[in-house]
């Protein structure tokens, strides 16, 4: 059985993706400025089903409609961007086009990675989806490159493997960690689980400090070589299979009457 497409008032629809007030769309709307698949829409009430292909059929002012609701980026986190407006400092949002931050439902960071760390971090306007992705049970393992100010004592991937280490305030120990040793400054570790700066306490509660962290894989997905920092590509269906199985990833669906 085929799941019919939402459907969104055309000022509705383009108002959630910020090109404006609802006022001010239906007045690009009288102007003619709004065409889906070639034709001039007239009617700034009218319903569009929202599909993922909307962008390459529907133009605002001649250039394509921007990705509607249901997207989900990768961005490389540059060094020294923040994602919470809780730290000081450039918003990672501030690396996306302006409109997009005017987007209702808002897109939002899919967990966070520390300001002075770098990498792979996804975006997402899609709530659901976030919290499966993050949610512990769908064990969405995720790996980072780790630079060093002290050399490995050489027993620390034994430690973290064996699932007992406990950080500094908390009161049950870490899940198991893989780690692989790089150099004798450098290792990737795969976490299994997100705590608060987990790889920076981990490796202080193995006496060392990370001076270097950067996130290149989460799930299946590797952070390509030419999303350079700063960068961001939306997330195809097919790289969304390699975070989370798309069993996962879809919404659970209640049975109704
Ligand atoms: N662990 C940290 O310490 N910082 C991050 O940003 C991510 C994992």
């Amino acid at each position: 059985m085929s799941r019919q497409a939402p459907t969104l008032r055309l000022d509705r629809l383009l108002a959630n993706l910020g090109y404006g007030s609802r006022r001010e769309i239906q007045g690009l709307v009288r102007a003619g400025g709004v065409t889906l698949d070639g034709v001039e829409l007239e009617d700034a009430g009218q319903r569009i089903p929202v599909t993922r292909d909307l962008t390459h059929r529907m133009e605002v002012d001649g250039e394509p409609l921007d990705p509607p609701p249901g997207l989900v980026l990768m961005i490389h986190k540059p060094l020294g961007v923040t994602c919470s407006h809780k730290e000081a400092g450039p918003l990672i949002y501030g690396l996306l086009p302006e409109r997009w931050r005017r987007r209702d439902p808002a897109l939002s960071t899919v967990g966070r990675l520390d300001k002075e760390t770098s990498g792979l971090l996804l975006m997402t306007d899609d709530g659901g989806l976030l919290h499966r992705i993050i949610a512990p049970r769908n064990h969405v393992p995720k790996r980072y490159r780790v630079t060093l100010d002290r050399p490995l004592r050489g027993d620390e991937a034994q430690i973290l493997a064996a699932g007992t280490l406990m950080l500094d305030g908390e009161d049950k120990p870490l899940l198991p960690v893989d780690m692989e040793i790089v150099s004798p400054t450098s290792a990737t570790v795969i976490l299994h689980e997100g705590r608060y700066h987990q790889v920076r306490r981990m490796f202080a509660a193995l006496g060392n400090h990370v001076t270097g962290l950067h996130r290149d894989r989460i799930g299946g997905l590797d952070l390509p070589d030419a999303l350079g920092p700063g960068a961001y590509q939306i997330l195809s269906e097919v790289d969304l299979a390699l975070v989370l199985p798309p069993a996962k990833a879809a919404a659970e669906t209640t049975a109704s009457a």
